[in-house]
């Protein structure tokens, strides 16, 4: 993880938040790259979750609600994590995440001190709205980005004409006071979630909710990430939200272990049946096709971090590899083997000098690719060299314009992963670039 954090910070792509100051806990920014990045991760789920689908629509709602909504959704009773100070060195754990045997014995694991009684701690972040403090102008910042859907749920079925099964899709930040923020951006108080809610008919609930975890499987083995770095891990009658039915997380081998990358769950009526009692409207779907019947809709929601989802394919994609054997620092490389997809680069023009007109050659291919492709393009230092920063960064392509490109217009296009390089015509560039976009396989 230490290696990853430094390249993060050093090619762009995290800054700790605010670092000037010292840092801010569970708050971090995203550089240059990690913007692409993440902006790419989120595109990514957005077509497979709204665009490959007739029935799944899109929505952006507000991080503040009325706080209506978060006594109707159950956090304001039940968002808590279980809480225990050390009373000597003044630590703070999570119950849940120190041994045992220290709790039981209310002796702290890290200076031996007692611990405090186990208390409750709501993870919602409370602001107030308007100049007066009071209660009555208390608002939370949204601990999930999900309430939001279910909200509109209606809106968007008179619409957008939805009918059951159908879905809705929606990106978003949300926050949560969390006690232990360590592992760079595992978990954090700021973060972002892609969060798809489908609404589907009682009785139907258990098929689609097989069915959503299987689609979400696929999902990550088409993205190339490493399919035995993934399990399911299901929720015990413990850990169970107090929303689900039943649970199931995709896990990712982290470097600090198995940890959750993404949640579907089986919300039943729950959230629907709440918004009822507390909004006092009916939350009922009309079934028009089949004699009016109603019903409040059960609910299969699919719940992935996306700074979560990016640190995991941060870690996917590092590799350091021997490219050969002279005994000095450049034998290795570090290469992320990103997606082509993903990647904040995709492809780097490089000129193999900046006289001769080759500068201007491999500059006005930039102009071209600019169009259809995030460019790079550099012209600083040995070729070598920039082939290295180029790998670290993840670009997967390369383009090398040299002395026999003016002679019969081909340039050298090199790939990441295997380090091949080929000649191809100028003029055909941006084709080939699209079709090896679409065949690309993750080679290790
Ligand atoms: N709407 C359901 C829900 O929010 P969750 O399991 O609490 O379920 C879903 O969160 C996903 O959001 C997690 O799998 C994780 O990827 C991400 N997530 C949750 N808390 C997070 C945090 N503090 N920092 C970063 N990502 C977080």
């Amino acid at each position: 993880m230490e290696k990853i954090t430094s390249l993060a910070k050093r090619r762009g792509f995290v800054f700790q938040s605010s670092e000037i100051y010292g840092g801010q806990n569970g708050a971090w920014d995203y550089g240059p790259m990690g913007i692409e990045l993440k902006n790419r991760i989120a595109a990514a789920w957005w077509k497979e979750m709204t665009q490959l689908h007739d029935n799944i629509v899109g929505l952006d709602a507000a991080i503040l609600m009325h706080p209506r909504t978060w006594e109707a959704s159950g956090h304001v009773e039940n968002f808590t994590d279980p809480l225990v100070d050390c009373k000597k060195c003044k630590a703070r754990f999570r119950a849940d995440m120190i041994p045992e045997e220290n709790l039981a014995a209310k002796k702290c694991p890290e200076c031996g001190g007692e611990l405090t009684d186990t208390r409750k701690f709501n993870l919602m972040f409370k602001t107030h709205i308007g100049p007066a403090e009071d209660t009555a102008s208390i608002i939370y910042l949204r601990p999930e980005t999900a309430q939001g859907i279910y909200v509109n749920y209606k809106n968007i079925i008179q619409s957008n004409r939805m009918k059951v099964p159908f879905g809705i899709a929606q990106i978003g930040k949300a926050f949560r006071n969390e006690i232990v923020t360590k592992n760079f951006i595992f978990r954090t108080c700021e973060f972002e979630q892609m969060e798809m809610q489908y609404f589907v008919k009682p009785g139907t609930d258990e098929e689609w909710f097989d069915q959503w975890r299987k689609r979400r499987w696929a999902y990550y083995e088409k993205l190339g990430v490493k399919m035995d770095h993934l399990r399911w891990h299901q929720h015990g009658p413990d850990e169970l939200a107090h929303y689900a039915k039943d649970a199931y997380d995709i896990q990712y081998l982290f470097p600090m272990g198995w940890r959750e990358l993404e949640g579907v769950h089986n919300r039943t009526d729950y959230d629907l049946g709440r918004h009822t009692e507390y909004s006092g409207k009916d939350m009922q779907y009309i079934d028009q096709d089949n004699n009016n019947e109603r019903y409040i809709p059960y609910i299969i929601e699919t719940s992935a971090g996306l700074t979560r989802n990016l640190l995991m394919i941060l870690c996917d994609a590092y590799d350091e590899e021997q490219v050969a054997d002279k005994g000095n620092d450049d034998d290795w490389r570090t290469v992320l083997r990103f997606h082509p997809t993903l990647a904040p680069v995709t492809v780097a023009v490089l000129p193999l000098m900046k006289k001769d007109g080759l500068a201007e050659m491999a500059q006005d291919i930039r102009n071209e690719l600019k169009e259809d492709y995030s460019v790079d393009y550099d012209q600083a230092g040995a070729i070598g060299r920039r082939y290295r920063r180029q790998d670290e960064a993840g670009t997967p392509f390369c383009v090398t314009v040299d002395y026999q490109s003016k002679e019969d217009g081909t340039v050298t296009l090199r790939f990441r992963d295997s380090m091949e390089q080929i000649r191809v015509p100028k003029a055909e560039l941006a084709l080939r670039l699209r079709q090896e976009i679409k065949a690309y396989k993750r080679l290790k």
